[in-house]
């Protein structure tokens, strides 16, 4: 008989998919972005001065002083979500040219949670998710969990037969492709029209879901709004129980995030599904929370959101400017016309994650490695600048340093 064990040696407990959740290499040198006298573009996140404080202090007491709709607020609740909240999303919805209706929509706990429900629900060990390069790194972390591989959306000799017979050697199918199409994280690129009918087609070619994150579209500072792909779709295939989009929106980029307040609008036959791993998952998200979204969405959402736009705005602008007043020749960046990111490609040989090192230690400038957010560990001559954080000097000023630095890096 084997002797007791008096302490337990987790790592003999986990299930084989455990493995694919690491941390990733750059995690330890992200922790020094918590010190305080570091300037960081590593962030993701809105500027919390931007967050609706008042109007949200006072819904959540409106709320919790009416006796029913308190009540209401606290008690378990159904899983779809909170209805007069689902019914404002069909209006959002209906907005963005995708007609649907209340049963069409699921209340998740953030888009984050409809990601993960996504890949429970499609993906087999070994099936394909097909991304943009670079993609987002929570829905590469959301998908981990259910072992797929990964193949790149635009990628040379992408044809559809490609793509189907390279899932099927590596054992699985192609479970569904993942986009965001708006000011991308990290990208900060928009798909235009033609690349949006492009992923649609090779959808269509390889009938498989596509999954729209459309974290940051309310946030357009410039140029015209694209259609959604899920607006493409459901007038091509005539009608949104028809169509393979499903759209996972959320208030986190422009209400705020702590609340945890997202969704999903997709056909009936898909939303059924997802409403059972949400009953299984956490039953549904805080409905305070959704009523206090519902108040404070009803009550002006454009015009909250128009007080966001001047100051992102000005800090793009900053930091396109520090970018062309200070970076190397061969330093190329994006050019977002919205959302929180610019995309930086370095010189050729230089490293996102050794000018991190030099940039914590040598200037106190955080910012995100580029191949933080490649599935297959390519692009590392990039990274991600966030300006969302930033006053516009501090852009300025950090932005100059970290071009000295990458071009001392390159002489
Ligand atoms: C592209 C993208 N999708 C989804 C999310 C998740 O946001 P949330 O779960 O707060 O809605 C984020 C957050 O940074 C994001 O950048």
């Amino acid at each position: 008989m084997l002797a007791p064990r008096v302490a337990i040696d987790w790592s003999e407990w986990f299930a084989g998919r455990v493995s694919r959740m690491r941390a990733s290499e750059i995690r330890e040198l992200l922790k020094l972005l918590e010190r305080p006298d570091i300037v960081s573009f590593a962030g993701g996140i809105p500027d919390p001065a931007l967050f609706p404080m008042e109007k949200i202090r006072s819904v959540y007491t409106a709320i919790l002083t009416d006796p029913v709709a308190g009540a209401a607020s606290l008690q378990y609740s159904v899983s779809e979500g909170y209805a007069p909240l689902r019914r404002w999303i069909v209006e959002y919805m209906a907005g963005r040219g995708v007609p649907c209706d209340i049963d069409n929509i699921v209340i998740t706990s953030g888009s984050q949670q409809g990601l993960d429900f996504i890949g429970k629900l499609f993906v087999h060990p070994g099936d394909t998710v097909l991304v943009q390069e670079p993609t987002y790194l929570g829905a590469l972390q959301a998908f981990n969990a259910y072992e797929p591989r990964y193949d790149t959306l635009f990628r040379a000799g992408g044809t559809p037969a490609v793509y189907r017979a390279q899932a099927m050697a590596a054992g699985g199918r192609v479970a569904f492709a993942y986009v965001v199409p708006d000011f991308a994280n990290p990208s900060g690129e928009t798909l235009n029209l033609a690349e949006r009918r492009a992923i649609l087609a090779l959808a269509r070619e390889l009938d498989v879901p596509v999954l729209e994150d459309a974290a940051y579209e309310a946030l357009r500072f410039d140029g015209v709004t694209v259609p959604a792909m899920a607006s493409l779709d459901v007038a091509a295939s005539g009608g949104i129980e028809r169509s393979r989009v499903i759209y996972c929106g959320t208030f986190s980029k422009t209400v705020c995030p702590g609340l945890r307040v997202g969704w999903i609008c997709a056909a009936r036959d898909f939303v059924g599904k997802i409403v059972l791993t949400k009953q299984a998952g956490d039953l549904h998200s805080a409905t305070l929370n959704q009523m206090a979204i519902h108040r404070i969405v009803s009550e002006g959402f454009d015009a909250h959101v128009q007080t966001l736009i001047p100051p992102y705005r000005s800090r793009r602008d900053a930091m396109l400017r520090a970018l062309a007043a200070s970076m190397p020749a061969g330093t190329t960046w994006s050019r977002p016309e919205g959302g929180m990111f610019v995309w930086v490609t370095l010189p050729a040989g230089i490293d996102g994650a050794e000018l991190l090192e030099r940039s914590l230690l040598e200037e106190r400038i955080g910012f995100v490695p580029g191949g933080a957010f490649s599935p297959n560990g390519a692009v590392r001559n990039t990274i991600r600048l966030n300006y969302s954080l930033q006053t516009e000097a501090g852009i300025s000023d950090g932005v100059a340093r970290l071009g000295a630095l990458v071009a001392r890096m390159q002489a």
